[in-house]
């Protein structure tokens, strides 16, 4: 393991245009829970079916009350070594004239709360909303985001609610517009932004070294990207607690909690 790290590092300190993409995983240490495994379930439900347009359709309240409970535990939690580690390694590079751009498939806002710059939200932010009829986005911190949220998020399964009147949930206030609000967010079987595809997809083409961390590589798009550069005959260092359907393109797999993996990798 020592050698195989010393000789990522090595590599790593010849690159100048660096990816780093990143999953549910890297925020999992800071005590936000991951879709897959232990915390995928929020009361009865499981939180991948709680995240798509048909569950909001079907019972907004019970969506944004879901929403409600992520964006209170995302302020509550900080960020980790693994985010540490990556601004870190962002600044020494931005003073290094080298480039490093983190795309995660993360929306809890951690990376840019420890110092990240470069970072783009393939999957949208819970710090955001749209509006359903006029498609306005703002950054919104409010908790709750609306009165009739307050006290309505338990992810105990006891504790069900689910009965807001729509009239009640979060509405838009562009233009006296009053549509409902939703979360910015890519649900699972909606389309990426085709501008945050492009941007993605020319450092996917141009980067000349590529970390992926604490991401499954089994939700698409982002989970054909490392492989795209792996393809190029570029190197590729995975960081999970386990192999993934990826882990054999790559030339490095570390095993392990990133916070201690990618911490080491990324030191200088
Ligand atoms: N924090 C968040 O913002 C958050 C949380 C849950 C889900 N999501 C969304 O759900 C989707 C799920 O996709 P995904 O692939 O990111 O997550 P996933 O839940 O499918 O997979 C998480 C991966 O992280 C690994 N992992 C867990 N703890 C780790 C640790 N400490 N160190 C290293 N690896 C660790 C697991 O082995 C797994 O491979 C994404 O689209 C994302 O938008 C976001
Ligand atoms: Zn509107």
């Amino acid at each position: 393991m020592h050698n195989i790290m010393k000789s990522f590092k090595d590599t790593l300190a010849g690159a100048t245009n660096i990816l780093i993409l990143t999953g549910s995983g890297v925020s999992a240490e800071s005590g936000v829970p991951t879709f897959r495994g232990a915390g995928g379930f929020w009361r009865t439900y499981q939180a991948t079916y709680l995240a798509t347009p048909q569950a909001f359709k079907a019972n907004p309240s019970l969506v944004w009350e879901f929403y409600e409970y992520r964006r209170d535990l995302a302020t509550k939690v900080q960020p980790n070594k693994a985010h540490e580690a990556i601004a870190h390694f962002e600044k020494k590079c931005m003073s290094d004239n080298k480039k490093v751009t983190v795309v995660t498939q993360n929306i809890d806002g951690l990376h840019q709360r420890a110092g990240s710059k470069n970072v783009i939200e393939l999957h949208g932010s819970l710090f955001k909303t749209r509006c359903t009829r006029c498609d306005n986005v703002e950054v919104n911190h409010n908790i709750p985001i609306c009165p009739a949220l307050q006290g309505k998020c338990s992810p105990n399964p006891d504790d069900m609610s689910s009965d807001i009147p729509v009239e009640d949930l979060p509405k838009c206030q562009k233009n006296s517009c009053f549509g409902l609000l939703r979360p910015h967010i890519v649900w699972f079987g909606e389309n990426l932004d085709s501008d945050i595809l492009a941007k993605t997809e020319e450092i996917v083409e141009s980067c000349d070294i590529c970390l992926i961390a604490g991401t499954s590589s089994i939700v698409y798009p982002a989970a054909m990207f490392a492989p795209r550069v792996a393809e190029r005959g570029k190197p590729v260092a995975e960081f999970n607690l386990e192999e993934t359907p990826a882990t054999e393109s790559f030339q490095y797999h570390f095993q392990g909690p990133c916070s201690v993996t990618l911490a080491e990798a990324l030191s200088f």
